[in-house]
């Protein structure tokens, strides 16, 4: 019962009714694809209502479900504190992820569904979590790679316009629909299959390839790219180099594996239809691989089963589960060792190279602690500099290295820098209020933290920061916090 209900209620979806009237079978099968689904309502999961045990916590966890409502709870000492979920991140192929939402700020849930064994768990992140909360932002990163369209508020961590479209739509792959929907016919939008190769498949790596860092372009946000564009105008994707030292490759996408494959010309579409048709593989295989007979009279026929076998994906949701690196050896010899240098996916414009390459190499050892990561970081945007780039960004990270080399001076007027080119960006009020405080400055960095909390009331960083900096009034700024999350159980 519960199955056939899922069925219908995947079907229910009109993927996007300005198109039905003239691609009705199009837009049909799309709304059967995890896409059509990426974001959606909460609704009854197979397993609709748990509770459990956190030991790492001490905490009782819970998922309710009732009157078409859904609510995730934690409890200890009789304390309860519970929040109604807003949205489901992912169809449920394989997880979902769920969010909650205080004012037009976006949290996601420590508690998440697990389709593949079909229980209700903690997220993954929250597993050995001692105290975790329903207060960690959701990024515009995760939005931007599953919902269809939503603003954030400029320069916040986690407020969000309206999701105007929760799920990922036509948009996503046809671009601007404007013209168009003015005037019905072919030619007056992208079709990905007309594009030149590098930028028909960006459109599929804006989100199937995320990389080891993703760098916007001076003065430009990825959310930005459109399908048609280059992306290399919009944002540069880093991902690992093999090299004499890091002598196994490690991907961790179904771009880098297939990049890695021999059989040309082939692109994603080859193998899948985009709008949820089936496709029979093993006859693209045999459409180019012509003399197989013998082959086949030997091995088989499952020619997927065994140059394309399913892994079990190194590290959670966001690794290919299909083996896409068409081979004639074993699949698993990769995952042995990682390349910790970085090389640009398209090399972006020769002006910005070296500066995209700079915050890519910093935002990658900031996620993965490598010490070469850092190391390279700092070289590269040594040489950015030198060569005049001074934007935001580039005054965000060089200030914040100062800040780790415990040079406060030398990292203020760049972080002042930062702060004045984008003076509602709340995280960077607080760097540049914890440089503030370290150098003694305690009037100034109150005042920075202070427009902090004003940008973004539930950034429980910037009380934190105002209790170290006042000190004597650590109790009044910890209950400013909580009277902003009048909810949240005080562990
Ligand atoms: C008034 C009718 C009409 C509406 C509404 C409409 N289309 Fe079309 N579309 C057409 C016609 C006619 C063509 C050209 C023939 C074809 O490819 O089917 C076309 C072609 C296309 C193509 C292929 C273009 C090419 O050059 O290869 C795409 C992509 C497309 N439409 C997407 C959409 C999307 C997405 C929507 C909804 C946002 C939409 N269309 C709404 C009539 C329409
Ligand atoms: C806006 C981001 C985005 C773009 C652009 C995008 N994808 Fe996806 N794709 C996703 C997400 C997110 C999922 C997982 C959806 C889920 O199940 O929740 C997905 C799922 C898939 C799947 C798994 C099957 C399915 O229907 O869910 C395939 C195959 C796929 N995408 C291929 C492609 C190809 C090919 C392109 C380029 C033509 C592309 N995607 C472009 C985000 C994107
Ligand atoms: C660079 C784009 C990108 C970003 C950023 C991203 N995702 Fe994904 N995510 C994908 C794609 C593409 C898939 C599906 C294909 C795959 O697994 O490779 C996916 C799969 C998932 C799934 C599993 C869906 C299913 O049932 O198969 C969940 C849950 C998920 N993502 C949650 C998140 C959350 C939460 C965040 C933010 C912390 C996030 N993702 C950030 C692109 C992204
Ligand atoms: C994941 C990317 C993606 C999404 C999302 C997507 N399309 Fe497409 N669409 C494509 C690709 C790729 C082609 C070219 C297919 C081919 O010719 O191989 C295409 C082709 C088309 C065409 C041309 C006719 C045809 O059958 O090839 C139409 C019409 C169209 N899409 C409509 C839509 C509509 C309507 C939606 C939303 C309901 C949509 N598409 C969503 C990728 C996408
Ligand atoms: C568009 C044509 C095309 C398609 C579709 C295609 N291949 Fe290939 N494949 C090639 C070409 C070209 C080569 C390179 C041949 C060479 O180097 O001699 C190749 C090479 C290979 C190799 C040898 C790889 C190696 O490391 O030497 C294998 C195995 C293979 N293909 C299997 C497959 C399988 C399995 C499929 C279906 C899932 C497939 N191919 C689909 C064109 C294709
Ligand atoms: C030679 C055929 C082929 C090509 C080319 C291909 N895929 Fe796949 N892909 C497959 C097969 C086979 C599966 C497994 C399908 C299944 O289990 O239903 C798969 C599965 C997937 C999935 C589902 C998650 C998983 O890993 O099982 C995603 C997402 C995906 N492919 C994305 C892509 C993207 C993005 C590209 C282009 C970079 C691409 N594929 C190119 C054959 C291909
Ligand atoms: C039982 C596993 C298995 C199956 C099934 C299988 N292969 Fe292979 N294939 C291999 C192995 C192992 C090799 C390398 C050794 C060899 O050449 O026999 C290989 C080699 C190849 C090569 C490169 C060498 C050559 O003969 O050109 C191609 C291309 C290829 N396979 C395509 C296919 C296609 C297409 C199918 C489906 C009809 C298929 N394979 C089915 C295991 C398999």
């Amino acid at each position: 019962m519960l199955r056939v209900l899922f069925l219908l209620s995947a079907v229910a979806v009109v993927a996007d009714p300005r198109c039905v009237s003239c691609h009705q079978s199009i837009v049909e099968s799309y709304a059967r694809t995890g896409k059509a689904r990426s974001v959606g309502k909460p609704r009854a999961e197979v397993q609709p209502q748990r509770q459990w045990f956190h030991e790492f916590s001490g905490r009782r966890m819970g998922v309710t479900w009732g009157q078409g409502k859904m609510t995730h709870f934690m409890e200890m000492k009789g304390a309860v504190e519970s929040y109604e979920v807003e949205w489901g991140i992912g169809s449920g192929r394989e997880a979902k992820n769920f969010v909650v939402r205080l004012g037009d700020s976006l949290f996601i849930s420590p508690l998440a569904w697990f389709a593949n064994r079909m229980i209700w768990d903690m997220a993954p992140g929250y597993v050995i979590d001692a105290n975790p909360t329903f207060y960690r932002p959701v990024s515009g990163e995760c939005l931007q790679c599953h919902a269809g369209r939503v603003e954030a508020v400029e320069g916040s961590q986690n407020r969000f316009g309206e999701m105007t479209q929760a799920a990922i739509g036509c948009e996503r792959c046809h671009g601007d629909m404007s013209a168009h929907l003015a005037s019905g016919v072919a030619g007056n939008v992208v079709n990905p299959v007309r594009l030149a190769a590098a930028k028909r498949d960006a459109v599929c790596e804006s989100c199937h390839l995320p990389g080891e860092a993703r760098v916007a372009n001076p003065g430009k946000k990825i959310s930005d790219f459109r399908a048609g564009m280059a992306m290399e105008d919009v944002f540069t994707i880093y991902v690992s180099r093999r090299n004499s030292e890091d002598t196994v490759l490690r991907v961790n996408s179904h771009s880098e594996e297939w990049a890695e494959s021999k059989c040309k010309p082939v692109w994603c579409g080859t193998c899948h239809d985009s709008h949820g048709a089936k496709v029979d593989v093993r006859e693209k295989c045999l459409g180019c691989h012509t003399s197989m007979d013998a082959h086949r009279k030997k091995a088989g026929a499952d020619c997927v089963g065994c140059h394309m076998p399913k892994q079990r994906p190194w590290d959670g949701s966001h690794t290919s589960r299909t083996d896409h690196w068409i081979r004639t050896a074993k699949s698993e010899q990769k995952f042995l060792d990682r390349g910790e240098l970085l090389r640009a996916w398209r090399e972006p414009a020769e002006e910005v190279a070296t500066r995209n390459l700079a915050l890519g190499y910093l935002q990658s050892a900031e996620k993965t602690r490598s010490l070469k990561r850092l190391r390279e970081g700092l070289v590269a945007l040594d040489s950015a500099v030198k060569r005049g780039h001074t934007d935001g960004d580039v005054a965000l990270a060089a200030g914040l290295l100062y800040v780790r080399q415990k040079k406060a001076d030398l990292a203020l007027p760049w972080l002042r820098r930062a702060v004045e080119l984008a003076p509602l960006d709340s995280l960077r009020r607080l760097h540049l209020a914890a440089a503030l405080a370290n150098t003694g400055r305690a009037e100034e960095a109150r005042k920075e933290a202070v427009e902090a909390v004003r940008l973004e009331p539930l950034l429980e960083q910037s009380y934190v920061l105002l209790g170290q900096i006042e000190p004597a009034r650590k109790e009044y700024w910890k209950d400013q916090y909580r009277k902003v999350v009048p909810k949240r159980m005080v562990p």
